[in-house]
């Protein structure tokens, strides 16, 4: 089923897939792809830990290409998924009884999509200006004893390299995010508190790292975000096409040695 739960305008704010990351972009999903393949275990070992499996109604918000919607539905066996985005053109073909797609604006106030035992959100956050208070939304929306699961990118950059082209071009990169669409990584680790802030029980976070190696899909996630924003890293005025393509090369390279971005995920439950 697909559906539009409040028939509401979208706000303005919030232009992910607008200015950045056109959805229709012939790579995006592959883009999107390439984090979810190195991410999905992380994820889904802890969801399963907090008991995702049959008896459950689960909202996967900002689904993207829908792969920890279908993994719930087809490997942990929940009863329902609810998967949310903005941009469905991807998640439609996964549709059918137990898995409804919703195509809305979590910025919208208006949204009213039920009570969940488990929502689960993944670099979404990240790049909405209103975060703070979505995640206040979304914690109205558990059921008791139903959990709430937040996933974003977490930077622990080297502090003696400000010069080389990667630790520049990274730079620019949330820069140019954080000035086209909101992009703001700096609360990510706050996550825990805004989860106790909201009355939830049993609050704890975890950081993952995966490997950044040459050739892996979270180097290709990189090249392909970096090459996808090249016009906007140049306009930061922190890098120039010579530095971009440095950083590409690196990415590239055996010489890559680098703790890349990892995802701080913060979970709570509500009483
Ligand atoms: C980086 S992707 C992450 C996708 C997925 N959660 C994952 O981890 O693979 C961000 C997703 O959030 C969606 N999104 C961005 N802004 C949104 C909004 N305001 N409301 C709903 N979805 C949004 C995008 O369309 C995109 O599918």
């Amino acid at each position: 089923m697909t559906s539009s739960p409040t028939g509401g305008s979208a706000p303005e704010e919030g232009r992910y897939g607008e200015d950045l990351f056109a959805p229709e972009h012939p790579r995006e999903a592959e883009r999107i792809d390439a984090a979810a393949l190195v991410f999905d275990p992380v994820t889904t070992r802890r969801l399963r830990a907090l008991g995702a499996g049959p008896g459950s109604r689960c909202l996967e918000a900002g689904a993207g290409t829908g792969t920890v919607a279908r993994w719930l539905l087809d490997e942990a066996g929940v009863d329902e998924v609810v998967a949310l985005d903005r941009d469905t053109a991807r998640l439609n073909a996964l549709a059918g009884p137990r898995l409804r797609v919703i195509t809305a604006d979590l910025t919208d106030e208006a949204l009213r999509p039920g009570g969940f035992d488990l929502i689960h959100a993944r670099f979404v956050l990240m790049h909405l200006p209103q975060r703070r208070r979505i995640v206040t939304r979304l914690a109205k929306w558990l059921n008791p004893g139903g959990w709430l699961v937040l996933g974003d990118a977490l930077e622990v950059p080297d502090p003696t390299d400000s010069t080389s082209a990667y630790r520049r071009t990274m730079d620019a990169m949330w820069q140019a995010l954080r000035s086209t669409i909101g992009t703001d990584i700096s609360s990510v680790p706050a996550y825990p508190h805004f989860l106790r802030e909201e009355g939830l029980r049993d609050v704890a976070a975890e950081l993952v790292g995966p490997p950044l190696v040459a050739g892996s899909p979270l180097a290709l996630f990189w090249a392909e975000t970096w090459r996808r924003m090249r016009p906007a890293l140049e306009e930061t005025g922190l890098v120039d096409a010579v530095v971009i393509d440095e950083a590409l090369a690196y990415l590239a390279s055996p010489r890559l040695a680098e703790l890349g971005p990892g995802m701080a995920m913060a979970w709570g439950r509500r009483g």
